[in-house]
């Protein structure tokens, strides 16, 4: 059934915003090239960090958080989606544009395709979350772009938290980084994929352990070149007069997301916290 009718919605506050979502702040590593892509655009960030992590969940579950944001975000004013989020997106897109027919929904995917074309070892490590590498989405991804290539696989088990937990350098991250990238080094492998938002937060120090000659692939500059495509397209972009802004939301801590997006983005950002109601499926400002 689709929920975007518009006659059914108040007046939005945030009206012509994009809204970018994701279970916590790996989002914010795809809205940095959105903010530098798109400069005149309002932009909403979600954080679901009640729900962190989402990638050990089962789809169905990440699929109604996901309408639950997205219905929030739009009833805001959200104009267009954005799912920074590899998880929500291979568990949710499909969901999210039968149930918003009428609302732009911007995705993304593991960089297989363009690994595949710039291996020269013809070994790629895909870095994800469970969720994600467990997906029939990713499973079509691999079929269709993979097929002359040796993929190495880690669903890197705890690397979200110790990420939302700010330890971007921390001897338990680089540990965990290296009991994942060491034996995908040793089978030969010349390029890395990351395959999670959150995961370009600790890009040097991947960089630092992976050595020079390995390539590091995010999507996120090309989720931004598609949200821009899409905007044009479909005629709803802001005028180039129009002055940028971001606020975000957290079904989480708002001080705690804060401090972390001001560490992220290099800026405090206004932040409203959230919480579910009704079996996780509405959202409540927190009074
Ligand atoms: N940042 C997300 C992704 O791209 C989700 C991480 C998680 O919550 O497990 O997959």
């Amino acid at each position: 059934m689709a929920e975007d009718d518009a006659t059914l919605l108040p007046v939005p506050e945030h009206a012509g915003a994009l809204g970018v979502l994701d279970s916590g702040v790996g989002g914010l590593s795809v809205l940095r090239h959105l903010r530098a892509q798109l400069p005149a655009e309002r932009l909403l960030y979600f954080a679901d960090q009640a729900h962190i992590p989402y990638g050990p969940r089962p789809p169905e579950e990440v699929r109604a958080f996901s309408a639950g944001i997205t219905r929030f975000l739009q009833r805001r004013g959200a104009k267009l989606i954005v799912v920074a989020c590899n998880t929500a997106s291979a568990a949710a897109l499909d969901f999210l544009r039968e149930r918003f027919p009428r609302l732009p929904i911007v995705g993304m995917e593991p960089a297989v395709k363009p690994a595949a074309a710039l291996t020269r070892s013809g070994k790629v490590g895909v870095l994800a979350t469970p969720s994600t590498l467990n997906s029939h989405r990713y499973a079509a991804l691999m079929a269709r772009f993979a097929g002359g290539i040796e993929v190495h696989e880690d669903p890197c088990v705890g690397l979200v938290q110790l990420i939302e937990a700010g330890k971007l350098d921390a001897p338990e991250t680089r540990a965990l980084l290296q009991r994942v990238v060491d034996p995908m080094l040793a089978a030969g492998v010349d390029t890395l994929v990351l395959g999670c938002t959150h995961y370009p937060f600790i890009r040097p120090l991947l960089e630092e352990i992976a050595g020079e000659g390995v390539a590091i692939l995010d999507p996120a500059p090309a989720v931004a070149r598609q949200t821009a495509n899409v905007l044009q397209q479909r005629q709803l972009a802001a005028p180039p007069d129009q002055t940028g802004s971001l606020h975000c939301f957290t079904s989480g801590d708002a001080e705690q997301l804060t401090a972390l997006t001001a560490r992220l983005l290099g800026s405090r950002c206004p932040t409203t916290a959230v919480r579910w109601a009704g079996q996780g499926v509405k959202l409540r400002r927190v009074p």
